[in-house]
């Protein structure tokens, strides 16, 4: 099975339990950090690819018309069905893929993608994907997660992330590749520098980034 089908299936299997996952296994951080990464962006119209169940685009969507893009049927449908319930009128689940959007070039005011890049198939193409469709001088904003440094916090963070995590992850979803998956794409991840790197080849400029909570997650930001 390729990658993209893989992942596809991966995250339709753990739709129905991902959200409250999310904020179990961060400890309630994600919100924090969706929240962060959302204050960087322009107002405007907005693109968030690998939208999930839609929370970063509710974040958002505070200021700004989003299109809450993402390639799984599942996750979209449980989005939707979170903007009918909170009555969020602003946001649009479309699906899409990260490396081939459907939407002209310069559309959005800026790009948005939450716990998503490190997911995609082909990384470069989804940032140039980005970097296309966001108008001359508008942002691209991706948090991620990182490997965190520091010898102290990083063995007990390691002993969470990759022995307990995945067993309290298997346990709730009943699924137990998923929540394996997600430390080790972590771990295989670029580099903070290396990623930056790929940005600056998809054309994007005056790239920063922001370290969250002991560098456990990274907020990239970059000009188009
Ligand atoms: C870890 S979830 C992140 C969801 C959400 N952004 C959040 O903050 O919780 C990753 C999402 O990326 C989507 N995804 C992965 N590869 C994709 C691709 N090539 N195109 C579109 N969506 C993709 C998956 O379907 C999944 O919903």
């Amino acid at each position: 099975m390729q990658k993209k089908e893989y992942i596809q299936k991966m995250f339709a299997g753990i739709s129905h339990r991902y959200d409250f996952l999310n904020h179990l296994l961060s400890l309630g951080r994600d919100r924090y950090w969706r929240r962060f990464a959302v204050s960087i962006l322009p107002s405007g119209l907005i693109l968030d690819i690998c939208s999930g169940t839609g929370d970063m685009a509710i974040q958002v969507s505070d200021r700004s018309r989003v299109i809450a893009s993402d390639f799984c049927p599942e996750m979209l449908a449980l989005c939707t069905q979170k903007m009918q319930k909170q009555k969020i009128d602003n946001v649009f689940c479309v699906q899409n893929d990260a490396e081939n959007l459907s939407f002209r070039d310069g559309a959005f005011d800026g790009a948005a993608v939450a716990f998503g890049i490190r997911n995609v198939d082909n990384i470069k193409k989804a940032l140039s994907e980005m970097r296309r469709v966001v108008k001359k001088g508008g942002k691209v904003v991706i948090l991620e997660f990182s490997q965190p440094d520091g010898r102290f916090f990083g063995s007990i963070y390691y002993l969470y992330f990759k022995k307990i995590l995945p067993v309290i992850g298997a346990a709730i979803s009943k699924k137990n590749g998923a929540y394996s998956y997600l430390p080790e794409s972590v771990m295989a991840f670029p580099k903070r520098n290396q990623f930056v790197e790929l940005m600056i080849r998809s054309g994007m400029k005056d790239i920063e980034f922001h370290d969250l909570t002991f560098g456990i997650v990274t907020v990239y930001v970059g000009r188009c």
